[in-house]
């Protein structure tokens, strides 16, 4: 049994160390204390994932997770598979626990634009999760932006107006990207193509709220428009989507591990950092069902 007091403070079975949940601004993002979460018992687990899908973002300071322990934690969200990609280095023993590094030799790979992780894929990935390994103070930032609030707030003829209809999500930009760095591995060509068209407006499947499901990174255009046609649609719902009131900035901190929900949260890597400034993440991600 899990109590709660006023202050949102969850007392855990196991050790009795409170877990602390707080907001961390008005449009999505909490900040999870008082857990370690390579052990975690049922309860804590449960007010976890309560907590995620209330605040699409969660993030844990101060967590040691050694790559498996990282694992066994995302695969309380869905099943942990490597990257269709595999244009990132990995972890020694696992395949699935992707480095995201830039440091001097090996610059980072871009990220600098909204999107959704994998968008393009039949089943894109549910849930990614980051562990800080190396951060240069304030550098480096991660963006996310409320996708059922960037539905919700549209008008109900703007919400008519994308009743029922598909956008079509490329992976070219990424492979396009990939190209341009001296990344790990060669780009499996295959995952690459065709386009794959998904609702622009998805109920989510667990809160069964209706969001966004566009991103300016990989989704090409409305499937019944061109892309010129498609453009001033899509650039609005993006504009409203990033507006800076549905936006939390996370700066990062060694040792913090930060999850969204990639069906109803953007993000977008800030790019203040040059190449000696050491950036090392641990990623890893749950895999989700068919957006619809
Ligand atoms: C990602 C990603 C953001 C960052 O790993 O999918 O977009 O800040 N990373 O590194
Ligand atoms: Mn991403």
């Amino acid at each position: 049994m899990i109590a709660m007091d006023l202050e949102g403070a969850r007392e855990m079975p196991d050790d009795g160390r409170p877990m602390k949940i707080s907001r961390l601004c008005g449009a999505l993002g909490a900040e999870v204390r008082g857990v370690d979460l390579a052990r975690l018992d049922e309860a804590a687990s449960a007010a976890i994932r309560d907590a995620f899908h209330e605040h699409l973002v969660l993030v844990f300071p101060d967590q040691d997770l050694a790559a498996g322990a990282q694992v066994a934690f995302t695969e309380l969200f869905g099943a942990v598979e490597p990257h269709p990609l595999r244009t990132r280095r990995t972890v020694d023993g696992f395949p699935a626990v992707l480095i995201i590094e830039n440091r001097k030799g090996r610059p980072g790979a871009r990220n600098d634009y909204w999107h959704s992780d994998i968008s393009h894929a039949e089943r894109p990935p549910a849930v990614t999760v980051l562990h800080a390994i190396k951060v240069t103070e304030g550098r480096g930032d991660t963006m996310f932006c409320n996708m059922y609030r960037a539905y919700d707030a549209l008008s109900e003829d703007q919400r008519e107006a994308l009743r029922g209809r598909r956008a079509l999500h490329s992976g070219m930009a990424t492979y396009t990207r990939s190209l341009e760095h001296n990344d790990a591995r060669a780009i499996d060509r295959a995952e690459v193509k065709p386009p794959r068209a998904h609702p622009v407006v998805c109920t989510h499947p667990v809160t069964h709220r209706p969001m966004l499901f566009v991103n300016p990174h990989f989704t090409t255009r409305m499937e019944d428009m061109t892309e010129d046609e498609s453009r001033p649609l899509l650039d609005s719902l993006y504009a409203a989507a990033t507006r800076p009131e549905n936006v939390y900035r996370h700066r990062w901190r060694v040792g913090d591990v930060v999850m969204w929900d990639n069906r109803c949260a953007m993000h977008y890597a800030v790019m203040d950092y040059t190449e000696d400034m050491a950036r090392q993440l641990h990623r890893t991600t749950a895999a989700g069902a068919a957006p619809r």
